[in-house]
């Protein structure tokens, strides 16, 4: 029966690279869980330092749990036990494993989140490099023809990384740049990232309500404010 469960288990790979943005990483994986999806989780050698920076926790392989339940349970202005989050459905890749079960085509995913993608990642991911455990099962992803949304974080953007971003859209990755919008009411540094999170999460047809949708109605968001 277990194995049977085994493999019927279809996750979603998420892949954190070490661009800031560490909090839009923590919401998509609430709204992944929160929606009953399992996850495959990366988290780059890199991102452990935006992850230090941004949260204080230093994230280890060994007590990778530990350290997740943390992360997820922290809200994006600090406080630490603003969430209460089940990480039972999430399976944890070393970034390094590159013989990991992401890294191969015939492995049961639905498809790849990169949140945040670090201009870095989408290099190697235009470029097939492959580096790392992430960037591999990026490349799996294309190759599979799977959903892949790309959460890019960088601002300005150079010339390079815009032909990256293009060539990706042309092999059918969704290129979302971590760009929260000011019409949906948010009054929290929270709403803002969980903007972002929202829609990543629509590119995937993971349902959710992070935040409040677009009515077709001027004014809506100051509404909601009380203004
Ligand atoms: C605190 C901190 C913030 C960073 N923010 C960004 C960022 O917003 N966007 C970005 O592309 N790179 C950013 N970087 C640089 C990346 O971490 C670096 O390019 C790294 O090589 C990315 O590797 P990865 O794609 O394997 O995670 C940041 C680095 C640090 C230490």
């Amino acid at each position: 029966m277990e194995a049977v469960e085994e493999q019927q288990r279809r996750p979603w790979v998420v892949g954190v690279s070490g661009a800031s943005g560490t909090p839009y990483a923590a919401a998509v994986l609430r709204g992944l869980l929160a929606a009953g999806e399992s996850v495959d989780l990366v988290v780059s050698r890199a991102s452990r330092l935006t992850l230090l920076d941004e949260t204080g926790i230093a994230f280890r392989d060994a007590h990778w749990r530990e350290d997740l339940t943390a992360w997820l349970a922290r809200g994006a202005d600090g406080k630490p036990d603003t969430f209460a989050v089940d990480v039972e459905g999430v399976r944890y890749w070393a970034a390094g494993d590159l013989a990991a079960g992401p890294s191969s085509g015939s492995y049961p995913v639905k498809g790849m989140l990169i949140v945040p993608a670090s201009t870095a990642s989408v290099a190697g991911v235009a470029l097939g490099l492959s580096k790392d455990l992430l960037q591999r099962a990026a490349s799996v992803t294309l190759k599979e023809r799977r959903p892949l949304v790309i959460a890019v974080r960088e601002t300005p953007l150079n010339g390079q990384t815009l032909k990256h971003l293009v060539a990706l859209d042309e092999a059918g990755a969704v290129v979302l740049p971590a760009s929260p919008a000011f019409y949906a009411g948010a009054t929290h540094i929270q709403d803002l990232v969980d903007f972002v999170a929202g829609r990543v999460l629509d590119a995937a047809g993971v349902p959710h309500r992070l935040y409040r949708r677009w009515e077709g109605e001027l004014g809506g968001g100051a509404g909601s404010r009380g203004d």
